[in-house]
């Protein structure tokens, strides 16, 4: 199982996660990226068929603003 967020504080908005994995990421007005399968939550356990794009975008991110974990997301992870 995997899971994915994006921590928004260090997020540039380079753009390239929704490149990357555009049925995974997509962004705000602002051009940051946030997770779409549950609004940035980190709760939504992502597809078997989504993670290549996954670990394309976590590889490609330049701030690595996008974490992946075998558990959903607490409140507590989302301090890095
Ligand atoms: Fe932001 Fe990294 Fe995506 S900087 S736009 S989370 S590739």
């Amino acid at each position: 199982k995997k899971f994915t967020w994006v921590d928004q504080e260090t997020c540039i908005a380079c753009g390239a996660c929704g490149a990357a994995a555009p049925d995974i990421f997509d962004y705000t007005d602002e051009g940051v990226a946030f997770v779409l399968l549950d609004s940035n939550e980190g709760s939504a356990e992502i597809p078997e068929d989504l993670l290549e794009d996954l670990d394309e975008a976590f590889e490609g991110c330049p701030t690595e603003s996008i974490k992946i974990a075998d558990q959903l997301f607490t409140e507590k992870m989302k301090i890095w």
